[in-house]
């Protein structure tokens, strides 16, 4: 039987509530993907870019998620009929690599006028962003932000119902948090889960509380409903996703924080891990600590963005900690999570930052001796304090300090993977290796990444591999 839609059938006003409305939408969407693969012989495809951070992940997969309900295939390829990019823009790096890549798109659209181009995420809640591309990029059709992405199929269908002219939705702000809409996961047996949106901290080199919003958490009792559904449909490992989770709850009726939450996700059959991203420093309590401490399925690993060493610094950047401070902290951790790895973020050059500020750095990457560390340039974003101040450092003594950072962040990861050396530990098994097709990649509960002979029926299971070999930022493994 013919299950196409007509459109024209869809003539009823959209409901007003969430997620009716979107789900309406979705309809609607289908209709059109059904009449247009009817009238070129293929199905629609779609292809989702991801940049930034996990939150954008999770945020693809939504998006994902909805253009599939709506009868769209995924594609790896930007050739596909309906191409979304889904922005950063933490660093600038971030926004010159999308600027490179849509002058590539609009080749393409060139080849396929009926391809549609959408871009969405952080870079373009900036005003300078969308006045750049309303001049510069008029191929782009839809354009939205970070708090409206549940608005997908609204916003396609306002873009085809107007006779495809440009819709661009960005909203400043939002309190609005839309449940139960559809996700479509990149793996199966592993998900992200927002537990907050947006940051509250404003760190004065950081964009983030700009384009993303004031913090909101989610109630608890729409995350553990997620949690369970998710394992019950084979997820293992969930990673409980926030600006700064430490925060979570914070403004919610209930009383729950997130130590309780992760007690309670602990509670869930079938979720074997529980990883989180990410703690800042200045929230991270005792309770926290004794929590994980006691947990069978929290993972070992704790992600703890040290941004400086310097305790001048770090108050110029508006982070609320000291250098021992973070480093008491370090410890405290250390002592009470036999075996936890700690990895870091850290920004050189940042405004102001002298020889003798860079080396409290390195001197606090030597004493925490993290497992790995994500080491950034500085990179002035406008509209933050930061941006402003005075002594502006200089790319060459940027880069040399970087140099000499990474190199002390290789010996003390090297240092810290060797302590697992010889040990049989548990392995999720999460891909083919991209390098090797005989090798299969997973990571330990701590993080690390482990290589081992293997096939892929092992893929989504958690196995014993014996670490034979620490090759510093990764080990070669036998599986037991
Ligand atoms: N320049 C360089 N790195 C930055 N980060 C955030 N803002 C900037 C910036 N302006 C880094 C921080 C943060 C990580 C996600 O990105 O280290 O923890
Ligand atoms: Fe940016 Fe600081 Fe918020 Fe992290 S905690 S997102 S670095 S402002």
């Amino acid at each position: 039987m013919n299950q196409m839609n007509d459109i024209s059938k869809i003539v009823s006003a959209p409901p007003a509530e969430e997620p009716a409305r979107q789900r309406f939408y979705i309809e609607k969407m289908r209709a059109y993907a059904d009449e247009a693969a009817a009238r070129l012989g293929h199905s629609l495809r779609f292809c989702v870019q991801t940049f930034g951070c996990q939150m954008n992940a999770r945020d693809s997969e939504k998006l994902a998620g909805i253009l599939s309900d709506a009868g769209f295939v995924p594609s790896a390829e930007e050739t596909a009929d309906f191409v979304i990019y889904n922005t950063c823009t933490v660093r600038d790096n971030a926004n010159q690599r999308i600027y490179g890549r849509l002058g590539y798109l609009h080749t393409l659209k060139k080849k396929n006028p009926e391809m549609i181009i959408a871009l969405c995420g952080c870079m373009m809640q900036e005003a300078s962003v969308i006045e750049k591309i309303r001049q510069s990029y008029g191929f782009v059709d839809i354009i939205f932000g970070t708090h409206n992405i549940y608005k997908l199929a609204e916003l396609f269908d306002n873009y085809i119902s107007s006779g495809r002219s440009r819709i661009i939705d960005i909203w400043q702000e939002t309190d609005k948090i839309v449940e139960e809409l559809p996700v479509q996961r990149k793996y199966p047996f592993k998900s992200g889960v927002n537990i907050m949106f947006g940051c509250n901290n404003f760190c004065s080199y950081c964009i983030v509380p700009y384009v993303r919003g004031r913090e909101r958490s989610r109630k608890h009792e729409d995350i553990l409903r997620e949690i369970a559904h998710l394992a019950s449909d084979g997820v293992k490992e969930v990673m409980l996703l926030g600006q700064n989770v430490n925060s979570y709850g914070a403004g919610l009726e209930s009383e729950i924080r997130f130590p309780q939450l992760l007690k309670e996700v602990e509670k869930i059959d079938g979720i074997q891990r529980i990883r989180f991203m990410t703690s800042h420093p200045k929230d991270l309590s005792e309770e926290l600590i004794e929590t994980i401490a006691a947990s069978e399925k929290i993972c070992r690993h704790i992600h703890l963005p040290l941004q400086s060493g310097s305790s001048r610094i770090l108050q110029q950047m508006n982070r609320k900690y000291t250098k021992e401070s973070y480093l008491a902290l370090a410890e405290r951790i250390k002592e009470s999570i036999p075996d936890v790895a700690l990895t870091t973020d850290i920004i050189i050059g940042f405004p102001g930052e002298t020889e003798e500020d860079f080396l409290e750095t390195m001197d606090v990457v030597d004493k925490v001796s993290f497992s790995n560390a994500f080491t950034f340039l500085y990179s002035k974003r406008t509209g933050t304090p930061a941006a402003a101040m005075p002594d502006q450092i200089s790319e060459d003594v940027m880069h040399d300090r970087f140099d000499r950072l990474l190199a002390l962040v290789h010996e003390t990861a090297k240092a810290e993977n060797k302590k697992l050396e010889g040990r049989v530990l548990p392995v999720l098994v999460e891909e083919i290796n991209r390098q090797d097709e005989t090798l299969m990649t997973g990571r330990l509960s701590n993080n690390a990444v482990v290589h081992f002979p293997g096939d892929a029926s092992l893929i989504g299971t958690i196995r014993n591999i014996k670490l034979a070999e620490s090759k510093g930022f990764y080990y070669i493994g036998e599986l037991q």
